[in-house]
């Protein structure tokens, strides 16, 4: 497509392209070619006036209705000006290809440079069409179909106008307190890494125009807010950050992904905006990261409640000095950035590195090509909510759900000839189970659990409210508000549930009772859910229990009592059809746990990759108090990380070791064998862990080091096979760098981080 440059620019093109003679390409022309992006990115440097650069690194949150007149007062007006004069490098929360549009063409075709606005929205778990919640898809284990739910999202809201997605979301979480814990993979740094690869390579692709730039966020330390709090104090040591925080970053940064987000918190008594340890040293220096860093909402401004900047200007100083590219919706840059330049406060090299950064994201999305390369309402019709993305997104959703408990062979459900109750408003609800962070969504258009239930004609299904979770319609924005008082309709459930064969049960949270902002003091079911359980199990207990939750629940009586759970997160968009299918066992499930699920608020945070302590304790319980546990609970899960049943059964045997003993460049083979033992073809996760006997710092009592989901026939035998090499045993050691460290290893493998099988083996430098 063509479009009418600014009567500027073309005297300026010719000289760019005599400066870009080794490239000798166009400079509007953008290529994957690397050098031949520098080069352009340089000449149209070159051209740049001080303020045309601060606004590069300028981003706004969309703030006038597009479709209506030009804003002509207060901030608003300001804002428009400004995007007139090229002084908005960015803008979010701008979507669908109208809008979109008209905004670039404003910038493309009115400013002095010309330069394309990047637009960016948070695609978290889908854009119409969406997906499980992220942490419900880690559940998965499945690299392929989170890959596959990512350039589902990045083909819906590219086809939309958008270029660049906030995701993925890599916070290794380990307090379920923390809201935040469904926009992530859970609390293992291994399953973050690799699943923040598969999400990045998803969501851009070849950066064709069914993709979109990825923002790896919140670098760093987020997920740390003291007592899972949300933007609370965050105090990790460097072992921690180091061994546990970063590796999902650097995971996502390998895997190419194009932008950074920084982190509310302070890291070491410095706000991550204003972080020149992260932000230069670690991301920029260390891993060599090309692309650019935006600020997280306001953050810039922030640091001066955080008391570590006096003012705005100040935090503008501190954030452009320590490499926080792109300011979103702070304006400290765009209003004190250039001053601060003058005044010899920040250096303009550093603005150039920022903006560099910033157009040479531009230039590989192709917006120099075509700055309305998203812009195709014809194709944002034929895209959104295709058939086959609603396939895709039911898909990775049958495939989140975790059974956790089964006894008796409850699930699945009898076909026919069943009287079956189902209790819950949770169950006839179509908003909630598209979760949190769905903003590009509409209410009401997910599939309930009802609805994928009635799909199956044999049984006679009674439904009964029982009690409201929330009251009236919850926001993004709004405290959520929680039905603590009303039982009026215990009665009527408790009938409904004497008259039935098996009750099905579908309690937990509301999608908008996680997410931002959304931290929660307490972990049971939320409001008077529990009392609704417990009376309905007086009537009836043959309860299958349907949870819907974007983090662990606290349920260590629903654990004990009741004799069929099944874990089914907030699952999208098909989420009804996906309960209903594994229910029935049209889909045998596979899903392990990504978190672990604790007996007691007072565990937390509770991980399975914990140090030993000096005083572990052992097996057998003992008089002595004095040992690291608490006098009132034990220090286990309910259910552990990596745990998760099937309607097969699995027996794991022969745990076998090429060699004992490896040394530098060598590798061991370990081999497993696994035995489906029941007569229904299934799928298990296969996990291999590693314990670090000794080590120049303390190391994890066990790591997860890799994992294989392999489908096993009823009766078969798989052999499934791991390579541990040096890479595996690497860790950021008293030296302050990654590398191995010779020495005595133990590695166990299974179906969760509770292993019964192990060996030991050695490395030798
Ligand atoms: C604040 C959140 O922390 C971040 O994750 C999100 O991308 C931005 N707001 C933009 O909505």
């Amino acid at each position: 497509m063509k479009y009418n440059l600014p009567k500027y620019i073309l005297p300026a093109l010719i000289v760019l392209a005599i400066s870009c003679s080794t490239a000798k390409q166009d400079i509007t022309s953008s290529t994957k070619n690397i050098s031949s992006i520098d080069c352009k990115v340089d000449s149209l440097l070159s051209l740049m006036t001080l303020e045309e650069k601060v606004g590069q690194m300028n981003q706004y949150n969309g703030f006038w209705n597009v479709t209506g007149p030009v804003p002509k007062d207060g901030s608003a007006a300001k804002k428009y000006e400004h995007l007139k004069k090229g002084w908005v490098g960015s803008m979010l929360n701008v979507k669908g290809v109208k809008d979109v549009k008209a905004l670039q063409k404003i910038a493309v075709e009115e400013t002095r440079l010309g330069i394309p606005v990047i637009f960016g929205y948070d695609v978290i778990h889908g854009y119409k069409t969406i997906s499980p919640i992220p942490l419900a898809e880690a559940a998965s284990w499945d690299l392929e179909a989170i890959k596959k739910s990512a350039e589902i999202a990045a083909a819906e809201s590219a086809a939309s106008g958008l270029n660049w997605t906030f995701a993925p979301m890599v916070d290794v979480s380990r307090d379920a307190r923390w809201g935040r814990v469904m926009e992530g993979a859970g609390e293992d740094p291994y399953l973050n890494s690799v699943i923040a690869a598969a999400r990045v390579k998803g969501f851009q692709g070849n950066l064709g125009e069914f993709n979109l730039a990825a923002c790896v966020k919140h670098f760093a330390g987020y997920s740390f807010a003291e007592a899972g709090k949300d933007y609370n104090t965050v105090d990790v040591s460097h072992n921690t950050l180091h061994n546990i925080i970063l590796p999902p970053f650097k995971a996502a940064a390998e895997a190419g992904a194009l932008t950074f987000m920084n982190s509310f918190n302070e890291l070491d008594g410095i706000p991550a905006t204003g972080n020149a340890y992260l932000q230069r040293d670690i991301l920029k220096k260390d891993w060599n990261f090309q692309g650019f860093v935006v600020s997280d909402w306001g953050s810039m401004g922030e640091m001066v409640a955080h008391g570590y900047s006096k003012d705005l200007k100040q935090a503008a100083e501190q954030a452009a000095n320590a490499g926080s590219d792109m300011d979103m919706e702070s304006s400290g840059y765009v209003e004190h950035l250039a001053a601060l330049v003058r005044e010899g406060k920040v250096s303009e090299d550093k603005i150039n590195d920022a903006v560099r950064r910033i157009l040479r994201v531009k230039f590989e999305l192709g917006l120099f090509d075509n700055p309305y390369k998203y812009c195709d309402e014809a194709r944002e019709a034929a895209t959104v909510g295709k058939k086959e993305f609603h396939e895709g997104v039911l898909d990775v959703a049958k495939k989140s759900i975790v059974l956790l408990k089964n006894n008796n062979n409850l699930l699945p459900l009898k076909k026919e000839g069943q009287r079956i109750a189902v209790i819950g408003a949770l169950a006839n609800d179509k908003t909630s189970p598209l979760g949190s962070w769905r903003i590009g969504a509409d209410d009401n258009t997910a599939v309930s659990v009802l609805e994928g239930l009635n799909a199956y004609k044999g049984n006679q299904i009674t439904y009964a409210k029982g009690a409201d979770v929330v009251i009236g319609e919850p926001t993004f924005t709004v405290e959520t508000k929680i039905n603590m008082t009303d039982k009026s309709g215990f009665t009527e459930a408790v009938n409904t549930a004497k008259n039935a064969d098996v009750v099905i049960m579908v309690l937990g949270e509301h999608g908008l009772q996680t997410g931002e902002g959304r931290s929660r003091a307490e972990l049971g079911l939320p409001g008077v859910q529990q009392e609704l359980l417990e009376t309905v199990y007086k009537a009836n207990p043959n309860i299958v229990l349907v949870l819907t939750n974007g983090r662990p629940l606290i349920i260590p009586w629903a654990a004990q009592n009741i004799p069929a759970i099944v874990e089914a997160w907030h699952l999208g968009t098909e989420s009804g059809n996906a309960i209903a299918q594994v229910l029935y066992g049209d889909y045998n499930p596979s899903g392990k746990l990504p978190m672990c699920f604790p007996k007691a608020i007072g565990q937390l945070p509770l991980y399975y990759n914990h140090k030993s302590t000096g005083r572990p304790g052992g097996e057998s319980p003992t008089e002595s108090v004095f040992w690291s546990h608490y006098t009132d609970i034990d220090n286990n899960p309910v259910y552990p990380f990596g745990y998760g049943l099937s309607y097969s059964t699995f027996e794991y045997s022969n745990l076998k070791l090429s060699t004992n003993t490896f040394a530098q460049n060598g590798q061991i083979r370990v081999s497993v064998d696994v035995k489906n033992t029941s007569k229904i073809d299934g799928k298990e996760v296969v996990q291999l862990y590693i314990r670090d006997l000794i080590g120049s710092v303390t190391r994890p009592v066990k790591e997860l080091k890799g994992f294989e989901l392999t489908e096993i026939k009823a009766g078969e035998v798989k052999t499934v096979t791991f390579t541990i090499d040096e890479k595996t045993i690497e860790f950021y050691t008293a030296n302050k760098k990654w590398e191995t460290e010779a020495g005595d290893f133990k590695v166990f493998v299974g179906g969760s981080s509770i292993t019964k099988l192990e060996a030991p083996f050695s490395y030798t430098k």
